[in-house]
């Protein structure tokens, strides 16, 4: 599970973590960009890749090429034995209780389509979700589309100035139309991470089944569905050092049978003729027609790469990343540090006074420096917290290093001498 103990610099010594032989492993951040070393801190929008992933795509692409679970001849069979070990292999990652349990998809903006499509065909007018303030777009906007279509009720647990969800709410929100809860496990926005195993067991007491989007989860430390007691966990792959347009929907192991399929096509039936149809069992009912098979692959890679690593330690260097930087960035005049919740990952949001956040990360590119600025695909959260037009915000990751951290305070620092 996650961790956010405050570990202070000095203790990355004893915690032994070698960050330079683990960037080593990942070509793009070994590049210049401006003229400047990359100092690559938008983690929390995509994760660079490892040698392991880049090889393994390679690999597949070079030998194994074939369609899957269709062919009789023996690429077919390769292909198909790759993929279902990815199927496994995220199955391991989350600690699921059974294979069939995942489905892969393009990543967690179409695991929550797919649940809001499937488990919404349930829905009638006036049934309730509840979601969260601190959500992304894409666990908002699928409950809009369905409100759009039906008529339900979208409910949302208040969150506080500090970026907190605010948990004492939740019971009082819940009634008898409530038909799930539905939060992220770490907003990507301001780096909380949710209480979501207290959520999910409210959640059981009401015997209301639960959605967590695991976008920022898994890049930060090992999830357990199980631990979590979660109906529903969705993941992005490229988020977690895997490739981009592959993710997995985790749904226990009672719900992928009685939901309805969400995409129709090959690979999906059992039998088709023109008067009726069978599909086939999950997870094949829901992966109509060819997936991304070498992402699945890919992604397989990036986590059985992730799962040979010391986790205490990433979560330790990460965790003493995010101190030093909200210390360094804290001191700058002028710079509010938006979201301080007491358990983060490793993000930090901020804004300048008087500067616009793209002024600041067009200024930060200019000295190599990578960051993500703008809304973040979380426009409520940020409205509530009135910084509308944006902030700035710098998402660490296990491979970023204390160095890059001052440099970044200091180029935060003349692009703020620059724009006064
Ligand atoms: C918390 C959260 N949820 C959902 C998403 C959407 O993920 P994707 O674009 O990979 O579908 C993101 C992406 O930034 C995210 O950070």
């Amino acid at each position: 599970m996650m961790n956010s103990a405050v570990i202070t610099p000095s203790s990355q010594a004893k915690i032994g973590l070698d960050v330079e032989a683990l960037r080593a492993q990942f070509p793009a951040l070994q590049q210049n960009i401006n003229g400047k070393p990359l100092v690559y801190l938008d983690n929390a929008a995509t994760t660079q890749k490892p040698l392991a992933v880049i090889e393994t795509v390679d690999q597949f692409y070079r030998h194994d090429n074939a369609n899957i679970h269709r062919g009789v001849h023996t690429l077919s069979g390769r292909a198909t034995d790759l993929y279902e070990a990815a199927r496994e292999r995220v199955r391991l990652s989350l600690n699921g209780g059974h294979t069939d349990e995942i489905v892969f998809v393009r990543g967690v903006t179409e695991a929550i389509n797919l649940v809001a499509s499937s488990f919404g065909q349930s829905l009638k007018a006036g049934d309730e979700i509840v979601i969260s303030a601190l959500e992304h777009h894409a666990n908002i906007v699928p409950w809009h589309l369905l409100r759009e279509r039906i008529g339900i009720v979208i409910k949302v647990i208040p969150v506080t100035p500090i970026g907190e969800i605010d948990l004492s709410t939740l019971p009082g929100l819940i009634t008898a139309r409530t038909r799930l809860i539905a939060v992220n496990h770490v907003s990507n926005a301001l780096g909380t991470i949710n209480p979501v195993q207290e959520i999910c067991r409210i959640a059981r007491e009401h015997d209301i089944p639960t959605l967590i989007d695991g976008a920022q989860g898994l890049p930060h430390g090992p999830v357990d569905v199980q631990a979590i007691g979660c109906d529903f966990y969705a993941l992005s792959g490229h988020k977690a050092f895997g490739p981009s347009g592959i993710g997995a929907l985790y749904a226990r192991r009672p719900w992928l049978g009685k939901l309805p399929p969400y995409h129709g096509g090959g690979d999906m039936i059992e039998t088709v003729s023109f008067e009726t149809i069978t599909y086939a069992p999950p997870p094949a009912k829901f992966e109509a027609g060819t997936p991304n098979i070498e992402g699945a692959i890919g992604l397989g890679a990036a986590l059985t790469w992730l799962a040979e690593l010391d986790h205490a330690a990433l979560a330790a260097h990460e965790a003493a990343l995010l101190a030093a930087a909200t210390e360094s960035l804290g001191a700058i005049p002028g710079l509010k540090i938006i979201g301080q919740a007491r358990h983060k990952a490793p993000v930090v949001s901020f804004v300048l006074d008087g500067i616009h956040p793209h002024d600041v990360g067009t200024l930060l590119d200019a000295q190599g420096i990578a960051v993500r600025t703008g809304q973040h695909c979380a426009m409520p959260i940020l409205q509530q917290l009135g910084v509308a037009s944006g902030t700035v915000r710098a998402s660490f990751c296990f491979y970023n290093t204390f160095d890059e951290v001052e440099a970044l305070a200091r180029a935060v620092h003349r692009a703020q001498t620059m724009l006064s």
